[in-house]
């Protein structure tokens, strides 16, 4: 999608829904701003290119040793990587996820150069995960992890091998209309967003 069009979408989804966070100190924008959807744009197409901005985030996302231990592979809506991800998908994730522009696997290198085990490589993707998220989201794309996947099924058929290991599936693109979903899956979408107060976690 070129970028005045990711620009286009990305007014539009403000005026769907934005489900901006209700914070008690203020925190950017982009942060308050990102949120994971159920409902996708269907109508938009993503390119590698349009990803570029999301995955040169987390190149310079901080590793242990510098390790950078994350790996993508990117399906794209009609393709055949895209398709095989989404047979591995289970519950609610396959209803709604296909309708992503994109689903990408995030990978992690569980061993050090020099053959050891690396305790950082899922600490390490998950970072690199986050900064992809949010420059997707400075970008009009919304982000929606899942773990509710088939990993066996998925690393079989990807041909991922050890040391490299299957954490996450991402789906990206234009967040689209809640009316879209079942109703349940809608009542989920329009559900005020929760979470601890910070006093709760920070001593
Ligand atoms: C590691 C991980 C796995 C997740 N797995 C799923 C999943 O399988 N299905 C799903 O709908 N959401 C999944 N989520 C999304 C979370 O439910 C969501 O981030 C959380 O409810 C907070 O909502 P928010 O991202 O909109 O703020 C996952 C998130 C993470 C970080």
């Amino acid at each position: 999608m070129a970028p005045f069009l990711v620009e286009l979408v990305h007014h539009q989804q403000k005026a769907i829904m934005t489900n901006r966070a209700t914070t008690s100190f203020p925190i950017l924008d982009v942060l308050a701003e990102r949120w994971s959807p159920r409902a996708f744009d269907q109508s938009a197409t993503l390119t590698m290119a349009d990803l570029g901005p999301a995955f040169e985030a987390a190149r310079w996302s901080p590793s242990a040793n510098n390790l950078q231990p994350w790996s993508f592979i990117v399906g794209f809506r009609g393709d055949e990587t895209f398709d095989a991800i989404v047979a591995t998908l289970s519950g609610f994730n396959a209803s709604w996820a296909p309708h992503a522009s994109a689903l990408v696997v995030t990978i992690t290198n569980t061993l050090t150069a020099s053959g050891r085990q690396n305790v950082s490589a899922r600490y390490d993707l998950g970072q690199a995960v986050a900064h992809f998220s949010i420059q997707a989201q400075a970008n009009g794309l919304s982000v929606h992890q899942m773990g509710g996947f088939d990993i066996e099924t998925l690393t079989d058929s990807l041909g991922v091998n050890e040391p490299l290991e299957i954490v996450t599936v991402l789906a990206v693109g234009p967040a689209g209309d809640p009316a879209t979903l079942s109703d349940e899956m809608a009542e989920r979408e329009l559900a005020p967003r929760e979470r601890k107060d910070v006093s709760e976690f920070v001593r």
